[in-house]
């Protein structure tokens, strides 16, 4: 699949078949998720992977709008390291790049991925930070739901010329 089409296809993918994903195609996509930008290249983002159904199961009664994940074959949580971030206030920018790749990446390898909002919800960020018993400076940022789509949405055309508000010349 070209980088195009890519782009142009990818959907938010929210039903699963319940297969499994080998962990090798998650960390071929986090491979490519760390070729993202981010402010003075400090590759602040750091990731916690969970297939294991209990944690899928507990994670969507923490998370309001997750109700998929029990479903899903992975949680991936992106996380900021703020020791590594060295530019102030970049992290969630950098972290979120990231993510836009991983899901890009998913997408291309034929499976299913939704970004379910984390940053800026403190009390979101705190329930995941507890759950996985992370240390103070890892701040989560978002949480990806892996799975083999069963259900893919329609493409819809989302190129609406009147947002590029100026052109100067
Ligand atoms: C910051 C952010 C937070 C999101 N949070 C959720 C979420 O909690 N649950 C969910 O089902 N989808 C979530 N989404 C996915 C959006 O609903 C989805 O991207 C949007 O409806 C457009 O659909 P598409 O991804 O298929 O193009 C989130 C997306 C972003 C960028």
């Amino acid at each position: 699949m070209d980088i195009f089409t890519a782009i142009e296809t990818r959907r938010s993918i929210r039903q699963y078949t319940g297969e499994q994903i080998d962990e090798s195609k998650i960390i071929e996509a986090l491979r490519y998720a760390m070729y993202a930008p981010s402010a003075h290249n400090s590759r602040s983002w750091r990731f916690i992977l969970t297939s294991n159904k209990e944690h899928l199961i507990k994670i969507s009664q923490i998370h309001p709008y997750a109700k998929m994940l029990p479903n899903a074959s992975w949680a991936v949580l992106f996380c900021n390291d703020m020791n590594a971030e060295n530019t102030e206030g970049y992290a969630a920018l950098n972290v979120s790049a990231s993510v836009e790749n991983f899901l890009l990446a998913i997408h291309g390898m034929g499976y299913g991925a939704v970004w379910l909002g984390i940053y800026p919800r403190k009390e979101r960020m705190n329930a995941l930070k507890d759950f996985f018993d992370l240390p103070d400076y890892l701040m989560p940022i978002a949480l990806c739901s892996v799975g083999v789509p069963k259900l893919i949405p329609p493409q819809p055309d989302r190129f609406e010329p009147e947002k590029i508000l100026k052109i100067y010349k």
